[in-house]
C-alpha cells in the first residue's frame, strides 16, 4: 500500500488541527487490556513485505512454517506466523462470515492452523476495522463479534487489525484517513472485546499507522500498536521509524508494545551495516519482531542476525522496557524525529546500550558515567554482534557508515 509510506509527523501534525475531537467510546467490556498475552513483543513471520498479496496461500504459509523449523528460527523462539492482507474471498457468505479464498487456501484455514500447531508455532492472520481491508477485501466493521467468533474457531493465535475505509470527517471512507477529528479508538475497543469473548486467547496487534497518539491509550486495546506509516524498504524510512519510536519508548511494557513494523532485512535495500541497524534498534526498542523477507533465499548473514541469541534475550527481558536516546557529556542534543547515535534502557539484569554511526564512518565513545542506569565505576559488557567483551569504565567503536554496536552492561 503505497500511499500509507507517509511521514509519521505528517499524521500527528494533521491531528493537532484544533478540531474538537469526538465523545470517546463508552469501554464496554475492560478498562485495560490484560489478556495475558504479549508479555514480551511478539517474535514471527509476516508474509507483506515480501510481495505483498501474493504470498497470502495455505501453500506459502505451509513452505514458511517448515523453513522456519529448518532453519532454527522456531527454536530461536520466533512462533508466530503471520498471513496478512488478500487470505478472504471478496464477499461473506450468506451468513456473512468471512471466507477463506478457496483457490488460496483448498481446505479451508483450519486445517492449515492445525498443522501449524503440530509443528509447534501459532498461526496469525490480518483483517480490518473499517468496511474494506487497505487491499480490498472484507473488514470487520459491524462483523467484529461474528468475526472473531469464526478466527477463534479456525485456531487463530493472533490478529492484526488494519485501519482502511473508516469513516473520515473528511468526508466518506477513503482508503486512508489522516484527519486528527476521525478517531480510530472506537472500532479498536469493538474488536477488542470481540477477541476477549470468543473464546481463544488472540494476540491482538493494532495496526492504525500512529494515529490518534495510540500510544498514549494503546495498552488499553491491544498488545501492540502500529506507530508509524509502513516501513519502506530503505535506510531513510527506518532510520525515521527509529527516530520517532525514540520519543515514545516509554509506553513500551508487558502486554503492550509499541509497533515498529515489520522487518525489511533481506529484501536488499539495506546493506550489511543498516540491516544490523535495522535489527539492532527494532530488538531494544522493544518492537515485535515479524520476519519479513523470503526465508528460501535468507543470506547467512542475515539468518544469523535474526537468530542472534544476545539480542532475542535483550527484545524479550521480563521488564519489557524500550531502549530510547541519552545525551553523552559533551554532545549535541538530539533533535526531534532524527535518529541520534546514542541509545540506553533497563534490563533487569543491566542495562543496553546501543551505539549507531547515523551520519557516516565514525568512532562512537562514551563514558557509563553518562548511561542512564549505570554510573561511575567499572562496568562488565558484552557486544552481541560481535561478542565482544570487556570491563572498564568507557566503550568505544569504530563503525562504518550506518551500522551499530548493542553492549549489554552488567556489574562489573
Ligand atoms: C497497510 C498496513 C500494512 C499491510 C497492508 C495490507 O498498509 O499498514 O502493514 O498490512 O495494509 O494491505
Amino acid at each position: 500500500m503505497k500511499n500509507l509510506a507517509l511521514p509519521f509527523f505528517a499524521a500527528s501534525a494533521i491531528q493537532n488541527v484544533g478540531f474538537a475531537a469526538p465523545a470517546e467510546p463508552q469501554e464496554s467490556l475492560h478498562e485495560r487490556l490484560e489478556n495475558g498475552l504479549g508479555r514480551t513483543p511478539a517474535l514471527g513471520y509476516n508474509n507483506w513485505n515480501n510481495g505483498g498479496c501474493t504470498h497470502a496461500t495455505a501453500d506459502a504459509a505451509l513452505k514458511v512454517a517448515d523453513l522456519m523449523i529448518s532453519l532454527g528460527l522456531k527454536d530461536a523462539g520466533y512462533q508466530y506466523l503471520n498471513i496478512d492482507d488478500c487470505w478472504a474471498s471478496k464477499s461473506r457468505d450468506s451468513s456473512g462470515n468471512l471466507v477463506a479464498d478457496p483457490a488460496k487456501w483448498p481446505q479451508g484455514i483450519k486445517p492449515v492452523t492445525d498443522k501449524i500447531h503440530g509443528m509447534g508455532l501459532k498461526f496469525g492472520l490480518y483483517g480490518d476495522a473499517g468496511t474494506m481491508t487497505c487491499a480490498g477485501y472484507p473488514g470487520s466493521q459491524g462483523h467484529e463479534a461474528q468475526d472473531a467468533k469464526k478466527l477463534a474457531s479456525w485456531g487463530v493465535d493472533y490478529w492484526k487489525h488494519d485501519a482502511c475505509y473508516l469513516p473520515c470527517a473528511t468526508g466518506g471512507t477513503p482508503q486512508t484517513c489522516w484527519d486528527g477529528r476521525s478517531s480510530t479508538k472506537a472500532y479498536y475497543a469493538t474488536m477488542r472485546d470481540a477477541l476477549a469473548g470468543a473464546g481463544r486467547p488472540i494476540l491482538f496487534s493494532m495496526c492504525q499507522w500512529g494515529r490518534d497518539s495510540v500510544w498514549t491509550w494503546g495498552k488499553d486495546y491491544g498488545n501492540s500498536w502500529r506507530m508509524s506509516g509502513d516501513i519502506a524498504n530503505s535506510w531513510s524510512s527506518l532510520a525515521n521509524i527509529a527516530a520517532n519510536a525514540a520519543d515514545i519508548a516509554q509506553y513500551a511494557a508487558p502486554g503492550g508494545f509499541n509497533d515498529l513494523d515489520m522487518l525489511q532485512v533481506g529484501n536488499g535495500g539495506l546493506n550489511d551495516n543498516e540491516e544490523r541497524a535495522h535489527v539492532g534498534l527494532w530488538f531494544i526498542a522493544k518492537s515485535p519482531i515479524l520476519i519479513g523477507t523470503d526465508l528460501s533465499k535468507l543470506k547467512q548473514s542475515t539468518l544469523s542476525l535474526l537468530k542472534n541469541k544476545a539480542l532475542i534475550a535483550i527484545n524479550q527481558d521480563s521488564l519489557g522496557k524500550a531502549a530510547t536516546y541519552f545525551r553523552p557529556a559533551g554532545k549535541p542534543a538530539p533533535v526531534k524525529g532524527t535518529l541520534y547515535p546514542y541509545w540506553a534502557g533497563p534490563l533487569k539484569d543491566g542495562v543496553v546500550v546501543g551505539l549507531v554511526a547515523v551520519d557516516g564512518a565514525a568512532t562512537l565513545s562514551i563514558n557509563f558515567a553518562d548511561v542512564p542506569g549505570l554510573g561511575s565505576g567499572s562496568w562488565k559488557w558484552t557486544e552481541v554482534f560481535t561478542d565482544a567483551t570487556g570491563t572498564g569504565t568507557s566503550v568505544s567503536a569504530a563503525l562504518g557508515a550506518h551500522d551499530m554496536r548493542v553492549y549489554k552492561i552488567t556489574k562489573a
